[in-house]
């Protein structure tokens, strides 16, 4: 069965445009984490990135002593936070790669050019009894790469797919790319995960993607959640109003 994990990150942006630095506030992303696990997500996925600019550590430890189901943490490969990560124990870790000025993770992973270093943090994962996912664009030259530092799982990055879905022809070189990304993991016996930028409408075409264990998804949800929810919350803001008399004793 495809599994769903829900990224939670989403969340705490919409906190953190209020509350930033002040401990606390609304939405909370353990109660919103706590709803998905309600409603049949498998996992539970959230970035504590450097910047600290939507999850925050209390946040990623209050995950983990709460959730019951899988929990990924993604994170760069930078030692702050993967000691961080190492105390924490996340269920599975997933290394990205991270720029402070981009918007969201632009790009998957070059693991040719870091080797060494993201061997080495593989190795430390796994010591901990933590597995690793590398998060990379369908490229063969990274999926050998990722096979050979040793990493259990790879999640394909599947942004460029989500942007040319709407130009046919680009959507199918799109797919073609993780299919065949997909083919070659299983065969160097990866674990294939894959995320970012997929929504209601793209998904139905994911299926045509062999392999495929568990998928990460975090806007599309948060935004369609909005929607499901916006009219019930002016209903509700309403009805508190309903009753005010004001100075004048009237209402009307
Ligand atoms: N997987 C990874 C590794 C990501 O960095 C992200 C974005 O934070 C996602 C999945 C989810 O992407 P989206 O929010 O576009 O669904």
């Amino acid at each position: 069965m495809l599994k769903l994990g829900v990224n939670i990150d989403h969340v705490a942006t919409l906190r953190e445009a209020r509350y930033r630095g002040r401990g606390g506030g609304e939405p909370d992303p353990i109660a919103a984490a706590r709803v998905c696990v309600e409603a049949g997500a498998h996992g539970i996925t959230a970035h504590l990135r450097e910047d600290r600019r939507h999850i925050v550590d209390r946040d990623v430890e209050a995950l983990r002593a709460t959730l019951k189901v899988r929990f990924n943490l993604e994170l760069a490969n930078v030692p702050s936070i993967v000691e961080f990560a190492l105390r924490v124990k996340p269920d599975v870790v997933c290394l990205v790669p991270e720029r402070r000025e981009e918007v969201t993770t632009e790009g998957g992973l070059d693991v040719q050019a870091h080797m060494e270093t993201l061997q080495r943090t593989i190795r430390r994962f796994n010591e901990g009894g933590i597995d690793v996912s590398l998060f990379i664009a369908p490229e063969l030259k990274q999926i050998e790469a990722s096979s050979r530092v040793g990493t259990q799982i790879i999640e394909l990055h599947t942004g460029a797919f989500a942007e040319a879905f709407h130009v046919l022809e680009n959507r199918e070189s799109e797919l073609g790319r993780l299919v065949a990304g997909a083919r070659l993991a299983k065969s160097l016996g990866l674990r294939v995960n894959a995320g970012h930028g997929l929504n209601y409408e793209n998904l139905p075409e994911l299926h045509r993607v062999p392999y495929l264990e568990e998928l990460n998804i975090g806007h599309s949800v948060i935004s369609r959640a909005v929607f499901e929810g916006l009219g019930r919350s002016v209903k509700e803001m309403l009805a508190l109003m309903q009753g005010y008399v004001g100075e004048s004793g009237a209402s009307s």
